[in-house]
């Protein structure tokens, strides 16, 4: 039989973050699946990547003061500690902003639009004017049209849960800048998904039972129903998908046609080829080629809220640029922490996988325990230390390790080191166990490792009563009994090998430990039908795993020293250390407010007129009209940063910043105050 060929992903993760458990539950998931399948002989590639494109991260970096890719380069550099710590092992790491994916996307799209699925239509979007951007849904705030909850989202309201269109809220405010949205419109790109050759073909791809499991087959049935839409019509079948977004955007640009950017989902999912491109390229292999081979199965492992771009555009986009489809879309469900918060992507709270890391606790528990849990279907799991506790120590320690413990002396003191003979109740056991194999394989093909781990547990209960019953400990003491010694640890030290191999994808570094200490080359599935056999040498045991304690988990738990004491009066914590260069960068200078008046039409800005010294004087609109009437500032010294660059805003050009002090939450602690310097300062001179 010729090997499989698989190229197995996961989930792109959004470079404006850390990893939380979350994604190492599913990288956990999926790299236990690689290892099975390479331990029974596949050629798997293994590639990740992060997701680099995108409004929040645009203006995430901008919040930072860097340019986008500097920002997702140092959330890069941060991946690897997690990668490693638990015995992840991508072949590849790579990113969505790479030229690869630029290259891969903007083929697929002409692909798509010479197969005539790409259409422009021109649509009406919130406009932050003081941005000069459109908004995001989730960067327009406002009062919720249904109960009215103040500052929520647009496009569902986080207080009565009620889903509609932005354009719903009452009085909507850009999150940006404050500002107030203005309706515009704007020509966007859009992929037919309506077509009926993509309905088509995605009804089959979807319901034919091969490429999704069947609780997400039915999800994705409702999708094909009637919908009500977030305005409350409705819709039938499905919707063209839009696939572009206007400058400034952090993205790829669409080919002819300037100024428009890929929506960041469009370019994304093409990041998992990029990827694997990236890696066949540098090891000198032949992307097209690799990509033809019939062979070739293309698994997604992806968490349950992201189904519609894995199931719907994503496959369709392949299909209809003529490319390879996924043959497997594997979701799992999301983690919880003692039956409490959803650890979901955005929400990663709960346990913190560094600090797991940090207290020393061992990566191969979280391995097993997730494992243990994980079934499979697309269903939630919940994290619960006692129940981690009963795992791993009364299970993987417990039960498994102590097999190997309670057996390796006797042979390494008693037999020097070599195996003996196995009698007939041994090999009846062993029997046994090699018997499972493929019941276990099936289990780990479904990635239903909680059954592995059951079903391993069941013959590790059944080689224990086997130890008990024949008490090696007292046959040692016994005349006579050598032989039937040898034969009791000999049988012990074989079915711990089997055991170890049926855990070794779960367990990588303990399997390592072990072959090294039974003295044989890498474990493979195969390897559950032979024995080691009489005369084989074995190392010296060495311990093989610790316990966890209630302490570790207490600590894991704990909570962070309390926020209250950590927040400033200012309500906000010191932003992150600059060097003296960064600070010289700012030029602050003495300015006298020579005139202060009113803006028309504006409650919040007065227009003040400076003298820096410059020889001539500058424009600069503040905000500070709720504290200052423009008599009371007219004839003061303040701060200006001086080479602010103007910005034109709708009352006019402001040349500058004057300094002020306020609190972070303006709402709740109104007031803003102006800087005045000491008796003595002159315009122009410069403050350091
Ligand atoms: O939901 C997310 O975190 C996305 N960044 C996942 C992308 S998966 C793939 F399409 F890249
Ligand atoms: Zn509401």
């Amino acid at each position: 039989m010729t090997a499989r060929k698989i190229f197995v992903t996961t989930a792109l993760p959004y470079a404006n973050g850390n990893f939380h458990i979350g994604h190492i539950m599913e990288y956990i998931q999926a790299d236990t699946w690689v290892r099975y399948q390479r331990m029974q002989g596949a050629e798997v590639n293994f590639v990740g990547a992060d997701d680099a494109h995108g409004a929040p991260i645009m203006i995430a970096a901008e919040k930072a003061g860097k340019t986008p890719q500097e920002f997702v380069a140092e959330i890069a550099a941060g991946r690897a500690q997690y990668l490693e710590g638990f015995h992840i092992a991508f072949d590849n790491w790579h990113s969505t902003d790479a030229p690869e994916n630029h290259e891969l996307a903007r083929q697929i799209y002409l692909d798509l639009k010479a197969n005539g699925l790409i259409e422009t239509r021109t649509i009406e979007q919130f406009f932050d004017p003081e941005k000069n951007m459109f908004l995001p849904d989730r960067f327009i705030k406002g009062e919720c049209p249904r109960c009215h909850a103040k500052d929520q989202y647009g496009d569902n309201c986080e207080v009565c849960s009620a889903v509609y269109a932005p354009t719903e809220l009452i009085e909507p405010y850009s999150a940006l800048s404050g500002a107030k949205p203005v309706l515009r419109s704007s020509e966007h790109f859009f992929f037919k998904l309506s077509d009926p050759r993509c309905v088509e073909f995605l009804q089959e791809w979807t319901q034919n039972g091969e490429h999704v499991q069947p609780e997400v087959a039915a999800k994705i049935r409702e999708w094909f129903g009637t919908r009500t839409n977030p305005d409350g019509t409705t819709s039938e079948g499905l919707d063209d998908w839009d696939i572009s977004r206007d400058a400034p955007y952090f993205g790829i640009e669409i080919p002819d046609a300037p100024g428009k950017y890929f929506y960041v989902w469009l370019d994304a999912p093409v990041g998992y080829l990029a990827s694997l491109k990236n890696l066949l390229e540098r090891r000198g292999e032949d992307y097209e080629a690799y990509m033809a081979d019939p062979r070739l199965e293309q698994v997604h492992f992806i968490g349950k809220d992201i189904i519609t771009f894995h199931t719907l555009f994503w496959p369709a986009m392949l299909k209809f640029s003529g490319r390879k489809t996924p043959t497997k879309i594997c979701v799992h469900g999301f983690m919880t922490v003692n039956n409490g918060e959803k650890m979901s992507k955005s929400r990663g709270t709960g346990l913190d996988p560094l600090k797991y890391l940090s207290l020393g606790m061992d990566p191969e528990w979280l391995r097993y325990y997730l494992g243990a849990k994980l079934n499979g279907r697309n269903e939630d799991i919940d994290f619960n230390p006692e129940d981690f506790m009963a795992r791993v120590n009364a299970d993987l320690i417990g039960k498994y390790v102590n097999i190997a413990s309670r057996a390796a002396g006797f042979i390494a003191k008693r037999f020097g080191g070599r195996l003996g003979e196995v009698g007939s109740d041994g090999q009846e056991l062993l029997a046994a166990l090699r018997g499972q194999s493929e019941a276990i394989a099936a289990a780990y093909e479904a990635r239903d490792t909680a059954r592995v781990a059951r079903d391993v547990m069941l013959l590790c209960d059944r080689v224990n009563a086997y130890v008990d019953a024949n008490r090696p400990w007292e046959l040692a003491r016994q005349e006579g009994m050598e032989e039937r010694l040898h034969d009791v640890c000999t049988t012990c030290i074989e079915a711990f090998r089997l055991l170890t191999l049926y855990l070794k994808p779960m367990l990588p570094a303990v399997a390592a430990q072990v072959e090294t200490f039974l003295q044989v080359p890498p474990l493979a599935f195969a390897d559950a039908q032979s024995l080691l056999g009489a005369g084989h040498a074995i190392g010296a045991y060495q311990h093989l795993m610790q316990r966890v304690t209630a302490e570790q988990l207490d600590a894991l738990f704990a909570l962070p020293e309390p926020v209250v004491e950590k927040v400033l009066p200012g309500g906000e914590d010191i932003a992150p250390t600059i060097t003296i260069d960064d600070f010289a960068k700012i030029d602050l200078r003495i300015a006298r407010i020579v005139d202060c008046q009113a803006v028309q039409g504006s409650t919040k800005l007065l227009q003040l007129t400076l003298d820096a010294g410059e020889g001539r004087t500058r424009n600069v609109l503040s905000g500070i009209a709720s504290m200052y009437q423009p008599e009371q500032l007219t004839g003061k010294l303040t701060v200006l940063v001086a080479n602010l660059a103007p910005r034109k805003m709708k009352f006019g050009v402001s040349e500058g910043m004057v300094l002020a002090a306020s609190h972070a939450d303006e709402k709740a602690h109104p007031g803003i105050y102006v800087l005045e310097p000491f008796p003595g300062a002159q315009p122009g001179m410069r403050v350091r």
